[in-house]
């Protein structure tokens, strides 16, 4: 079983940036706690990051024949990309939405996820962990299907 786990824009800033709403915890760190967790699940996964909505689009279409399932935290671009709502919908593939902080008690504008509706499913507000949930999520959905 093969996950792409797609990190949106500024999340490669994770460590450093508003530690008091992201936590601590840097990208690698979450990859590689991912790494091994999926080991354990026995799923290969393929990390990709990207701060431009283009390159995000071209991986999501990439994905329907070489994944899976996909784990994606769009960023900001949560709140603002149909272009990555459409590809998600377009590869049809099990796909859960991930944030670290808990957006709907956040900014109003952040409320709103233009992909929720074109996913299986969202974790939000675990922190880093909310990545390892998405991963059990995943491994969920593909042994029963
Ligand atoms: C985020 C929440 C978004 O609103 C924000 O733009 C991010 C990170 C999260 O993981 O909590 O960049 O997706």
């Amino acid at each position: 079983m093969r996950v792409l786990v797609i990190h949106g824009p500024n999340l490669n800033l994770l460590g450093t940036r508003e530690p008091e709403v992201y936590g601590n915890v840097t990208l690698s760190e979450i990859n590689e706690r991912l790494q091994e967790r999926a080991q354990e699940l026995g799923i290969q996964i393929e990390a990709f990051h990207s701060n431009h909505e283009g390159e995000i689009v071209d991986k999501i279409a990439e994905a329907a024949s070489t994944t899976d399932a996909i784990i994606i935290n769009p960023a900001a671009y949560t709140h603002t990309s149909v272009a990555i709502r459409d590809a998600i919908s377009a590869v049809a593939l099990p796909t859960v939405e991930v944030h670290l902080s808990n957006t709907q008690a956040r900014e109003k504008f952040r409320h709103t996820s233009v992909i929720a509706p074109v996913v299986t499913g969202q974790i939000a507000g675990f922190g880093a962990d909310s990545y390892l949930l998405a991963l059990q999520a995943v491994a969920l959905l593909l042994d029963r299907k």
